[in-house]
Order: structure tokens, then C-alpha cells, then sequence
């Protein structure tokens, strides 16, 4: 039942707030943070390695800035198809850790199956509880998100990095990296999300707008730095599974070692951007692309926009946020991006060409 909407996906969207507050209330209590049975004890690890497919694995992506930050833990993430056939070393005091909405993604089942009996412990952050992955796992968390029915995973995606986020500030507090005021800090942010959210899904009109613009467009950029990458690669795979456009996502940094090439009047180039402590570095980035004739459409807060100056083609604004919390938030504008470009071409969001919602197959 699509609840009045258009489209599941748009649904989906929309229920972001009320799934990641069902989420926060699963995992976050009075005075901390609380795993599901057995848990995992953080201080006996060295390494994680992180495992999962498309959008997962771009929440896995962002979730290794987010471990090697806050808790100061090494991480290898990787694409199930690679991982299972690279047959990687193990070393035992990894955890290996599954994402996956499904549950029964072929390669990343697959995957884990490598890892059983060689790594300490195995995880898996699923939605479906009663999947193939939860049950071959030692330890499941599910990221309460509800079922998903659009093949574009959107609710999901942001159910997964917030479960992940809790798990990179318990393995801070584990390892001595996050003092038990930090921890209450950061957990005060983490409830304000939902809110957050509210604002950013309030976007929804001029991004629309600007959709139809990007409509017209044969190929689109993206552009993110430091965690905002990952979400970078997750706004281009959103474009192309549902619009058909050709969209690429970069490191803002790597622009100039040959992307740069790509530039012209025609493609526009989608820079996720908050004001935070690389902003400046982004900025030059956006320089080098308007120099060449480039089109900007900078996601940024309200002082990201003003201090871009003048020469942004457009700018779409969100509230401020912590800095950590920011690929959580603006996955928002970025899958609104998508959807109603998908609107503005007429193709078929909730089950776009090509594509099943649960992989099976190698
Ligand atoms: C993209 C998308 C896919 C899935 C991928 C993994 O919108 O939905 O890239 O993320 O097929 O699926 P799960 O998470 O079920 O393992």
C-alpha cells in the first residue's frame, strides 16, 4: 500500500524520520548504548572487515571513516563479489561484519560463509531478521527499517548507517576513545536526527525543481570528500538505477587527476557539501569545475552556500548538522535528486529495467 503516495520509493523517503527513530529506540537507552544478545566486546578486536553490495556497501564505506575516526579501529571494506574470490587473510581478531537489506544477497551470503570459523565473530546488519544471512550470523542487528518495497533502497540505506554509527560510538567507548560525556554528546545529536530529517525531506520541492532540470542531462557528477564521498557514490547509483543517466561519483580531490576531463556545460556536477572542516578544499574544487564552464548544484547548509559565492549554478539547503551525522542527513536530497529526476524522465521508479530487489544469483 503506497499510503497515498506516487511511488513506494517516495514513500520510503518519506518515512525516514519515524524508521530511524524506531531505530534509535532499539538500540540507544537511558544512558547508553545497548546491542542485541551476544553483543561484541570491541576491546579484543584489532580489525573489522566490512562486507556488502551496491548500497550497502556505500554504507560500509562510510561506516570505515566512522570506525577509524571515533574509535580509532582499522577497517577493510569490500564488494562480497571481490571479497569471496580474493579469499583475503582473516586474521583472528577481526569481526566480519555483513550488510545487507535482504539478507539473502548471493555474494555476500557467500561471503560469510568464508569468514565463519576464521574471524572471532560474525555479523550482519539486515532488515529482513529471518534471512539466510541473520541465520548463518553470531550476532544480528537489525536496522528496523520496515519492509522495503521500491528496488532503489532508500530507507534502508540511512537505517544502515545509523546502526552502524552506534556501532563505530560503542566501539569508541569500548576503546577508550569517547569519554562517557562525548558518548552523551554525541547520543543527544544522534536523537535530533529524526528532526533533522523532517527538514531536509521539507527540500523536497525545490529539488524537485531542480530534477527537472537535471532531467535533461546525458550524464551527471558527484562530488564528496571525507565521509560525504561514499554518499557521493550512493547519490550517482541512485540516478542511474532509477533516471537511466549516466552518473559517476569522485572524491573531490581526485577531480583533477582526470575526471576534470568530463567538464563542460552539459554535465552538471552535484557537490555534497556541509560546512564543515573541508569545506574550503571543496570549494577550490567547485572553482576548478566553473572555471572550465561547469555547472554546480551545491547540497550545502545555509553558510556552505554563502561562503561558495557567486558562480554556484543552484544550491539546494539543508540544516546545519554534526559533521558525523551529515551523510545520514543528506542521503535525503540526494535520493529526492534521484526520484524526481526518475518523475521528470517518466520511468518506472519502484521497478526500474534490469534490476531485482534481492539478488540471488552470482
Ligand atoms: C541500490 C540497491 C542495491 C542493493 C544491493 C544489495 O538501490 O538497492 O544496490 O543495495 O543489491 O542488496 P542487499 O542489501 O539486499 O544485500
Amino acid at each position: 500500500d503506497k499510503a497515498g503516495y506516487k511511488h513506494f520509493m517516495a514513500k520510503e523517503i518519506a518515512e525516514q524520520p519515524t524508521v530511524i527513530t524506531n531505530a534509535l529506540d532499539a538500540y540507544l537507552t537511558e544512558s547508553g548504548i545497548a546491542l542485541p544478545e551476544p553483543g561484541l566486546d570491541f576491546r579484543t578486536l584489532d580489525r573489522m572487515s566490512l562486507v556488502a553490495c551496491g548500497t550497502a556497501y556505500y554504507a560500509c564505506m562510510t561506516a570505515k571513516y566512522w570506525f577509524e575516526s571515533l574509535a580509532r579501529l582499522p577497517v577493510d571494506i569490500d564488494v562480497a563479489s571481490e571479497f569471496r574470490y580474493r579469499e583475503p587473510p582473516i586474521p583472528d581478531r577481526t569481526v566480519a561484519l555483513f550488510v545487507s537489506q535482504s539478507g539473502e544477497t548471493a555474494d555476500t551470503l557467500a561471503a560469510l560463509r568464508f569468514c565463519k570459523g576464521k574471524a572471532a565473530s560474525v555479523a550482519a546488519v539486515v532488515n529482513v531478521t529471518e534471512s539466510s544471512i541473520a541465520r548463518e550470523s553470531d550476532l544480528v542487528l537489525p536496522i528496523h527499517a520496515g519492509t522495503e518495497i521500491g528496488v532503489a533502497s532508500t530507507k534502508a540505506f540511512t537505517c544502515q548507517l545509523v546502526v552502524l554509527l552506534i556501532l563505530a560510538l560503542k566501539a569508541a567507548q569500548d576503546r577508550g576513545h569517547l569519554s562517557d560525556a562525548d558518548l552523551a554528546e554525541r547520543l543527544v545529536a544522534l536523537r535530533a536526527l529524526p528532526g533533522l530529517m523532517n527538514h531536509a525531506l521539507a527540500t523536497e520541492e525545490p529539488a524537485s525543481a531542480l530534477s527537472r532540470k537535471l532531467s535533461e542531462a546525458r550524464d551527471v557528477l558527484f562530488l564528496g570528500r571525507g565521509a560525504m564521498y561514499p554518499l557521493a557514490l550512493e547519490g550517482a547509483l541512485k540516478m542511474k538505477e532509477i533516471s537511466y543517466i549516466h552518473a559517476e561519483a569522485y572524491a573531490s580531490g581526485e577531480l583533477k587527476h582526470g575526471p576534470i576531463a568530463l567538464i563542460d556545460e552539459h554535465v552538471p556536477v552535484i557537490v555534497m557539501a556541509p560546512r564543515d572542516a573541508l569545506f574550503d578544499k571543496t570549494v577550490s574544487n567547485m572553482h576548478e569545475v566553473m572555471a572550465r564552464g561547469g555547472r554546480i548544484l551545491l547540497v550545502s547548509d545555509q553558510r556552505g552556500v554563502a561562503d561558495a559565492g557567486d558562480g554556484v549554478w543552484e544550491s539546494l539547503v539543508l540544516p546545519e548538522v554534526d559533521p558525523f551525522l551529515a551523510p545520514i542527513l543528506y542521503a535525503l536530497p540526494a535520493q529526492l535528486l534521484a526520484y524526481h529526476t526518475a518523475v521528470a524522465k517518466g520511468t518506472d521508479v519502484d521497478q526500474p529495467r534490469n534490476l531485482a530487489k534481492s539478488v540471488t544469483v552470482e
